[in-house]
């Protein structure tokens, strides 16, 4: 609402100044510096020059000419250059909170992306190796810009691009036939697996022919033989369970599994059409296609005829194109394949598809811990199981020491836990490298997924089990800065919600909800909610009602749980 006022006072200015000055000037409006000045403020300068007069006879004029607009502003004064304004509060508050006690969790949705599909490849772990600290990443990125895009009424697709195919299905073949304990394995093909998987790759250091009989297994996978095929089968499901049991955690879903494999035999038809383009050079055996002096070529197919990672994606984009016509697709895929998405955006445009422009990568930084990258490779396995496992006992104790009565406390640490890492990863911009600092991020208080949880449960502490008129409410308590610090926010959660899309960051929602709970703390330091006068009772209530509404939907968004208790 404010927004759209915000607009309004834009707009008719400029158009007075352009009918009876007949100036094109721009007007900006901003916030001022103190909150005591005004919810509006619009610096007049630019008139100066133009109109020939001074300041004091021009912010004199503003402020008249903006009196003669229907807009819910008052008090409009000029300070120095600029002419402030506060915003109706008790009008506006009126109107935001029923909006939002009336549409519950519905409360922020848009159609912005109505009739629009958007398509996200996310998570995409190469199956047979650990699932690393990178696809976690991807995971929980694209599982919240998914529900982003969901409130603004896009239609969208989720796709798990599994990394079924490659050389890590050669050396998990080997591994089996080699030292493999096929009773072991269905018992526990999580850790059996992985174990196959270390052991590889501790014995090919003093054994490198293990690496020359693992590629000579792949070469046989891709010439389709059947023994292979068979193995290769069993050990895509088999190690899609480690994926699957980290996807339970973190309540993650997807419409399609399909993976690298499912293009194996679509790969053909994009090198004929390349050909047919004139875009396929053959260099040194290989093929490839040129894409000019900033970017180097694209590697098609290689000289033995091995198929490439960019012909599978330049395959799989056309498939989902022709199949789910996306208005966009997005990749989220960590800043090293930065090349890769450039590459084939690229091939795609000179293959003469306009759509190229609508693939976007949505890149995201590292995992550091203490500075230096994260790792869940080779010998130093960090599961990621097992890190989820350790964040939940973290989050025990602090139960323990807070709330040693709860009941469920085992499962609500999991959320907590869940929430934690989640959050922590969430709240910077996706492009900047995270230091994953457990501890830190499991805490109750600082800028974290529990702070966030903490303050859902003391709102809900409040209000549970007592009842309130939201119709019988004092307005006038709104024109208390802390009082309508709450309201501008919740008003402000549609836009919110509508620039994380647009930017493809989470993060936009993150920040939002930190200023939310810092915003209701406020408030609760300075005044106290439950009290006797039943009207001053039922604003407050209804004020924190739709604030646990907002934090609420908010944390959905994000893929974290709110919770009544912890
Ligand atoms: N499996 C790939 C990797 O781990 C990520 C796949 C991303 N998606 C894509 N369409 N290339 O590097």
């Amino acid at each position: 609402m404010i927004k759209e006022i915000k607009n309004n006072l834009k707009e008719q200015l400029e158009k007075y100044y352009k009918d009876n000055f007949n100036l094109a000037v721009e007007f900006v409006v901003e916030e001022p510096k103190k909150a005591e000045l005004g919810d509006i403020s619009i610096p007049v300068f630019a008139l100066i020059k133009p109109l020939g007069k001074k300041l004091p006879e021009i912010t004199a004029e503003v402020c008249e000419v903006i009196k003669g607009f229907d807009l819910p502003v008052e008090n409009i004064s000029a300070v120095g250059g600029f002419v402030n304004m506060f915003i109706s509060r008790e009008k506006i508050a009126k109107i935001v909170l029923a909006k939002c006690i009336e549409d519950g969790l519905d409360y922020g949705k848009s159609n912005v992306g109505e009739g629009k599909n958007i398509t996200l490849d996310y998570s995409s772990p190469n199956i047979a190796k650990s699932f690393s600290i990178g696809h976690l990443r991807s995971t929980m990125i694209g599982n919240s810009l998914k529900k982003i895009y969901d409130k603004c009424g896009y239609s969208t697709y989720g796709i798990n691009y599994l990394g079924d195919w490659g050389t890590q299905f050669g050396k998990m073949i080997v591994a089996y036939k080699t030292w493999g304990d096929k009773e072991k394995i269905l018992a526990d093909p999580i850790n059996e697996l992985t174990a196959l998987y270390v052991k590889f790759h501790k014995e090919a250091v003093d054994h490198p022919e293990l690496e020359d009989k693992a590629r000579e297994a792949f070469r046989k996978m891709e010439l389709r033989d059947p023994e292979y095929l068979e193995l290769w089968e069993k050990i895509r499901e088999l190690s899609l369970k480690e994926s699957e049991q980290i996807y339970k955690i973190l309540e993650v879903k997807f419409d399609s599994y399909r993976g690298e494999a499912f293009y194996n035999d679509k790969m053909d038809s994009v090198v004929e059409e390349l050909e047919s383009k004139g875009l396929l050079v053959e260099d040194n055996g290989a093929q490839i296609v040129k894409l000019g002096d900033d970017m180097p070529p694209a590697l098609i197919k290689r000289s033995d005829g091995g198929s490439l990672y960019i012909t599978r994606d330049i395959a799989a984009v056309l498939y989902r194109k022709k199949m789910l016509n996306f208005s966009k697709i997005l990749y989220v895929v960590g800043n090293e394949q930065k090349l890769h998405f450039e590459q084939l955006k690229s091939v795609v445009k000179k293959m003469g598809y306009d759509f190229a422009d609508d693939i976007i990568h949505v890149n995201f930084g590292l995992y550091l811990t203490n500075g230096k990258k994260a790792s869940t490779r080779e010998g130093n396995v960090v599961k990621l199981y097992d890190v989820i496992k350790y964040a939940n006992s973290l989050a025990l104790n602090q139960i323990n020491e807070k709330n040693p009565n709860l009941k469920n406390k085992e499962e609500i640490a999991e959320k907590v836990a869940v929430g934690a890492i989640i959050f922590n990863d969430l709240k910077n911009f996706r492009g900047l490298d995270v230091e994953f600092d457990l501890e830190k991020s499991i805490k109750f208080e600082g800028q974290t997924g529990p702070y966030l949880q903490y303050t859902g449960v003391r709102i809900n502490s409040i209000l549970k089990d007592k009842t309130f008129d939201n119709k019988n409410i004092d307005l006038s308590l709104f024109t208390k800065n802390h009082y309508f610090e709450l309201v501008r926010l919740i008003d402000d959660f549609e836009n919110v919600i509508i620039e994380a899309a647009e930017e493809y960051s989470p993060s936009v929602i993150a920040r939002y909800l930190l200023n939310l709970a810092t915003a209701f703390n406020k408030l609760y330091s300075l005044e106290k909610m439950n009290i006797d006068d039943e009207v001053i009772r039922n604003t407050n209530f209804t004020l924190l009602a739709a604030t646990k509404n907002v934090l609420e939907e908010g944390l959905r968004l994000l893929g974290i749980k709110y919770l009544e208790e912890m």
